[in-house]
């Protein structure tokens, strides 16, 4: 609802060869360094997420926190940290998840969400899905739906979303890239 018009994929600047040869690095710092391209971002995930009327906004450490709470506190929501280890004080519950090389967990506090709760996931980007579907697993093992997972960029040949759907999740995002 605001008045300009941002061409948000513009602002995401492209790196190759980070942080290894043949990855072409999608950084989002570009764009949150322009107040108008990040209003329009934040604006244009809150509108995907309205309609899903979420109790809570998963944001998954630590790029997923710049949007989720922003998106939480426009709706009215709660903000859920989802946390890699070692950093939530309290009786928690975790998920495993593989990464390329070795592997990484996530943990959220017990009782942080509960049965029935509808939480929506919010994190910048999706590749191959796994960050994603670690957490909506550790969601739904807490008893939360899962209607859907947002994203500011999407890498589609990554299939990260495809298997979101295919989990029942549906995957929404502001932009896309192919190659990688
Ligand atoms: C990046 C990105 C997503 C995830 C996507 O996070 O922010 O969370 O990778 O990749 P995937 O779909 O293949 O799982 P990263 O773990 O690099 O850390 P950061 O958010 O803490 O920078
Ligand atoms: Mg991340």
């Amino acid at each position: 609802t605001r008045s300009w018009r941002v061409d948000l994929k513009s602002l995401i600047r492209t790196i190759p060869d980070f942080p290894k040869p043949g990855i072409q690095f999608r950084d989002i710092t570009t764009l949150l360094i322009d107040g108008r391209g990040f209003a329009a971002a934040v604006d244009a995930l809150v509108e995907m997420a309205r309609p899903h009327g979420a109790d809570l906004i998963a944001g998954i450490e630590a790029r997923g926190f710049i949007f989720s709470a922003p998106v939480a506190r426009a709706l009215g929501a709660g903000l859920l940290p989802v946390r890699k280890p070692g950093k939530l004080p309290g009786p928690r519950i975790g998920v495993d998840y593989a990464l390329e090389y070795g592997t990484d967990r996530l943990e959220i506090h017990e009782g942080a969400c509960l049965p029935g709760h509808r939480v929506l996931l919010v994190d910048d980007l999706i590749a191959t899905g796994g960050t994603a579907l670690a957490t909506v697993s550790l969601l739904r093992q807490a008893g939360a739906e899962v209607p859907a997972a947002l994203f500011v960029i999407d890498l589609p040949e990554l299939g990260g979303a495809a298997l979101l759907k295919q989990a029942g999740v549906e995957a929404a995002s502001l932009m896309s890239f192919e190659g990688h």
